[in-house]
């Protein structure tokens, strides 16, 4: 008999999930707390009626709700630190994060933040959290970041000019409340980004050297869900069915992921964001045919695995079928009209050595299956131009 790897896995939320699960909101959260800080976007939830749902859902089990709206995509720590405020100023005791992966992190950086009294980018520097937060109930409207189940915030300090995540275990929620109705009202472009970054991360978690046994599971069944949906969600967002195995795709890979972490795409997410502004989703999709490329040899065996498993070949060969997967991420690039090179996000041969350093210091970098170096990453960014 062989022997068990040794491994780690975090912590994981209570999850809900289903369609209709929303509706479950307000029990959740009135074991949780009684004054809810409800931490959300720029109107989607507002428009799609969901937000007065929620808050009435809340108010009916004895919660009452502060609303911080306006969390903008790619969010700062500057965000987190009002949004505290507010939530002292309002003696909530409770943070319900409704909305795409900017909301999810912001409310949950709050939350996490809300026993201590230094400012917000002292810890997103890397001073540690010790206090304890309040309790965190996670809302997706998106089927993309994971954000629910991971205990981490990915933030920008305008002020280093640095992107980073703020991560610890008083991040991760206490209830993760995933219902697929929410992401009914999600445009074509934004469902293309959330759904690739998705995809994206059940690769780069299935074939990190972080990977165990325990997250493969997680990460593989991910990987069939949103090969199985993205398209369809792309091109018919209203197809229920579709959304739900998106929602339950992007909460496995997050699952996944927050214990195996990723690879080098999420390394470069980082960088090429700060420089292009281009939504984190695009960026993760725009990359990751090349990054395939990049580890090929390195996760030949891991790749032609997934390629099997989400039917895109049958071929026993393993270079063929690695091969395989990438023609196949690839064409599904293009077909969600995502970009090819650098240069679609307006990155030029200036900007590479700006990226290289933030790339190599990431922790994603680091559990990349292919050992990347600086000479290798030069040329690698070189080439994608
Ligand atoms: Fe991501």
């Amino acid at each position: 008999m062989e022997s068990v790897e040794s491994m780690q896995l975090v912590a994981m939320p209570h999850i809900v999930f289903g369609t209709g699960t929303i509706k479950q909101a307000g029990q959740w959260c009135a074991q949780l707390g009684s004054k809810a800080l409800l931490v959300t976007g720029c109107g989607s939830l507002h428009r799609s009626g969901w937000l007065d749902e929620i808050i009435s859902n809340l108010g009916a089990h004895g919660v009452a709700t502060t609303v911080f709206a306006g969390v903008k995509p790619e969010p700062s720590v500057n965000t987190v630190q009002i949004g505290r405020s507010r939530l002292w100023e309002a003696g909530c005791d409770l943070v319900v994060a409704a909305g795409g992966g900017s909301s999810l992190d912001v409310g949950k950086a709050i939350g996490a933040l809300a026993g201590e009294s230094g400012d917000a980018a002292e810890y997103h520097r890397g001073r540690q959290i010790t206090k304890p937060g309040v309790p965190i109930v996670a809302v997706p409207t998106t089927s993309g970041t994971g954000s629910e189940v991971t205990p981490n915030a990915v933030l920008i300090d305008q002020e280093r000019g640095v992107k980073a995540s703020l991560r610890g275990d008083g991040l991760i929620p206490k209830v993760a409340i995933v219902d697929p109705q929410l992401t009914l009202t999600l445009p074509p472009a934004a469902t293309a980004f959330a759904g690739i970054d998705a995809f994206t991360q059940a690769l780069e978690g299935f074939t990190s050297t972080g990977a165990n046994l325990v997250t493969d599971k997680f990460t593989a069944e991910a990987l069939v869900h949103l090969a199985g949906a993205i398209r369809t969600v792309y091109r018919d967002g209203d197809n229920l069915p579709a959304r739900e195995h998106m929602s339950l795709g992007s909460l496995l890979a997050g699952i996944g992921f927050a214990s195996s972490r990723l690879g080098l795409v999420h390394g470069l997410a980082h960088p090429v964001g700060i420089i292009s502004g281009q939504p984190h989703g695009r960026v993760c999709g725009l990359l990751l045919p090349h990054v395939i490329d990049f580890n090929r040899e390195a996760a030949q065996e891991k790749y032609a695995q997934a390629a099997r498993l989400i039917g895109v070949t049958n071929d026993s060969d393993n270079e063929a079928a690695a091969l395989a997967l990438r023609d196949w991420v690839t064409e599904l690039v293009k077909e969600l009209r995502i970009g090819q090179s650098l240069s679609d996000l307006g990155i030029s041969k200036d900007d590479v050595e700006a990226m290289i350093a933030p790339a190599l210091a990431s922790s994603s970098t680091k559990h990349n299956p292919r050992k990347v170096t600086e000479p290798d990453l030069r040329r690698f960014l070189e080439q994608i131009l």
